[in-house]
């Protein structure tokens, strides 16, 4: 027996496939539309909380063996002036750390720091045996010369995969320090056992942060990927191929229903705040538990997909508790492979 929401759903998905493929649907075991309801699952949340939470075990445990062997694996964090965004997401990482055993250190120049004071900051900090990471959180005032502080970073102690030689060597299919949510996008389909290989993966974004780093991991893990971005054509067509979609243009509910190929898997990597009523009645008009939010906070996130387009896959990641928690999950795995890779282990 089906609930009708289950039913609805279904009847949805159905007249989608109908609508996209301009065809009468018919589904496997069927021999018309509607006949078989039982073909389409709800779609499955891919949480991306319980993921991270086993990661975190894990990196645990290597920390626990390594300590024992008198190496205890460092993480600077480097949080500059007082964004307050930026306060939360470092004073997390430092909290994570502790959490997992790490050694951590939470440096925090003033808003005023110079690009000269922050290179030698990063001099000390590469030179420092206790630290295998280091991570600068971005933005940086605009005074301070970004991609040279990235680059002056030692490669090997370069945890968030930004340098340019972690990149490249991410390009070549060498051993590399890859950027921490891309990395966790690949964790979460890995875990939760969605096939990569072969599938046409597209990703919606082309930031050197998320999109082009993704589309290069799924492509080693052998998928087809096809890159998207703002100025591409027909960017419709081209989602709706997708077995695997990734979004990650930062744009809030950018993909829409009619963007998604029934039964893909979607990846939304964005995290987009909502503030006003208009905004928020645009993606959550109707939804209650996010109204009690909304109303409590004055605020919630979307992220880049609408989450109607949700309804139509067959696993996604929600936003909140999708892909954001591996990130952090993801950067304490880069300083354990860090402290392992300067020594040779
Ligand atoms: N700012 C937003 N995301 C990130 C990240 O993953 N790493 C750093 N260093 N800064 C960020």
């Amino acid at each position: 027996m089906h609930d009708t929401s289950k039913v609805a759903l279904n009847v949805k998905k159905i007249l989608c496939f109908a609508l996209l493929r301009g065809q009468p649907a018919r589904l496997p075991g069927s021999k018309a539309i509607g006949w078989d309801f039982g073909v389409f699952e709800m779609p499955k949340i891919l949480d991306g909380v319980a993921i991270a939470a086993a990661i975190k075990l894990e990196v645990a445990e290597e920390v626990r063996a390594l300590t024992a062997q008198g190496i205890r694996p460092g993480l600077a964090a480097v949080l500059v002036g007082n964004v307050a965004a930026s306060e939360i997401y470092v004073r997390s990482k430092v909290q994570t750390c502790a959490d997992l055993g790490l050694y951590s250190e939470l440096i925090t120049p003033p808003d005023s720091v110079t690009t000269e004071e922050m290179l030698d900051l990063v001099a000390k900090l590469n030179g420092r045996d206790d630290i295998d990471g280091i991570l600068i959180q971005l933005p940086l005032p605009k005074q301070v010369d970004t991609k040279a502080l990235l680059d002056a970073i030692d490669p090997a102690k370069d945890v968030d995969g930004f340098h340019p030689v972690n990149a490249g060597r991410l390009q070549a299919g060498r051993p590399a320090l890859a950027p921490c949510t891309p990395a966790g996008v690949i964790e979460i389909l890995k875990r939760s056992a969605i096939p990569i290989s072969g599938q046409h993966a597209v990703v919606v974004g082309r930031s050197d942060i998320v999109g082009k780093p993704a589309a290069m991991l799924l492509l080693h893990q052998n998928a087809t990927v096809t890159i998207c971005h703002s100025k591409t054509r027909n960017l419709g067509e081209i989602t709706r191929q997708a077995d695997i979609l990734v979004a990650a243009i930062g744009r809030p509910g950018f993909i829409k229903p009619e963007m998604v190929k029934p039964e893909a898997t979607i990846i939304d990597v964005g995290i987009n705040r909502l503030t006003t009523r208009e905004e928020f009645d645009r993606f959550f008009a109707g939804d209650a538990k996010r109204e009690a939010t909304f109303a409590k906070r004055g605020s919630t996130i979307v992220g880049d997909v609408h989450p109607r387009a949700f309804e139509l896959s067959s696993a996604y990641t929600p936003v909140p508790g999708g892909v954001g928690p591996l990130t952090i999950a993801m950067l304490m795995a880069n300083t354990v492979r860090a402290a392992r890779m300067r020594r040779g282990l």
